[in-house]
């Protein structure tokens, strides 16, 4: 399988960060890994005309369940297609709170990005309250239920699972190794036995705090097939020894 460096830069980036990109590109050449960036939608396409050719890949970090229409404000995901993304991040749970995206919402999302050939990237994880109250699994579970599509349609890499414990989001507090394994093999068999075996291809992504310092633990853990990076994406220097742990791993 095919391991997956994605960077999530959230709401932050302006056209001078793009330098970033350069450096990120010069650095890793072949990086050994797939290596992804989500910019704000204004960054996308200069973003992906400076990866054009390069192993980098480009993608969003939203989009809307309907191709076009009186949606002011979204985008559809044949806009981010054509502003050069391969991919989306969906149902990330700054959305879910901010927007109170619901399960059944980034179901269409997923769909819809699946439709126009993106390969969705859905965000699933517990809050801190939860998992003190002991029911990590039971909430993944149900978001997994409800967010992800009821069959597998296109090709198995058109669908990654990242799971991001909300309380470890931008904290530098990050579950303990076994925590973050537990979390991934109950995902991993909870989408074999919706999708039956091929759902064993399917990447799943750990992402909250992931630093260069802790990344090569992470990417040790079994089903923990790459990583959704935020903060220490938006800069070469930080986001680069990360890509180059998970070719590593
Ligand atoms: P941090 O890496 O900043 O904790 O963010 C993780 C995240 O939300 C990526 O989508």
């Amino acid at each position: 399988m095919r391991k997956l460096a994605a960077g999530n830069w959230k709401m932050n980036g302006t056209a001078e960060d793009l330098a970033e990109v350069s450096a990120l590109i010069t650095a890793h050449p072949a990086p050994g890994c797939e290596m992804l960036l989500c910019p704000p939608a204004t960054l996308l396409s200069r973003m992906a005309d400076i990866a054009a050719g390069s192993a980098l890949m480009v993608g969003g970090q939203n989009c809307h369940a309907k191709a076009s229409g009186a949606h002011t404000g979204d985008i559809s995901a044949d806009m981010l297609k054509e502003a050069g993304a391969t991919h989306v991040i969906l149902g990330h749970s700054e959305r879910r709170a901010d927007h109170a995206e619901t399960d059944i919402a980034v179901r269409a999302k997923t769909m819809a990005a699946q439709a126009a050939g993106l390969t969705a990237i859905v965000c699933v994880g517990e809050t801190e309250a939860q998992r003190n109250a002991g029911e990590t699994l039971l909430v993944i579970g149900a978001q997994l239920a409800g967010s992800l599509p009821v069959k597998l349609t296109g090709a198995v890499d058109g669908l990654v699972v990242a799971y991001e414990p909300v309380w470890a989001i931008g904290t530098g507090r990050t579950p303990t190794l076994k925590e973050v394994g537990e979390v991934h093999a109950f995902i991993r068999a909870a989408l074999v036995e919706r999708y039956g075996e091929t759902a064993r291809a399917i990447r799943l992504l750990y992402g909250g705090s992931v630093k260069p310092s802790n990344a090569a633990d992470i990417f040790a853990v079994p089903h923990v097939n790459g990583a959704l990076v935020g903060g220490a994406s938006l800069k070469a220097s930080d986001f680069g020894p990360i890509v180059a742990a998970l070719a590593k791993a």
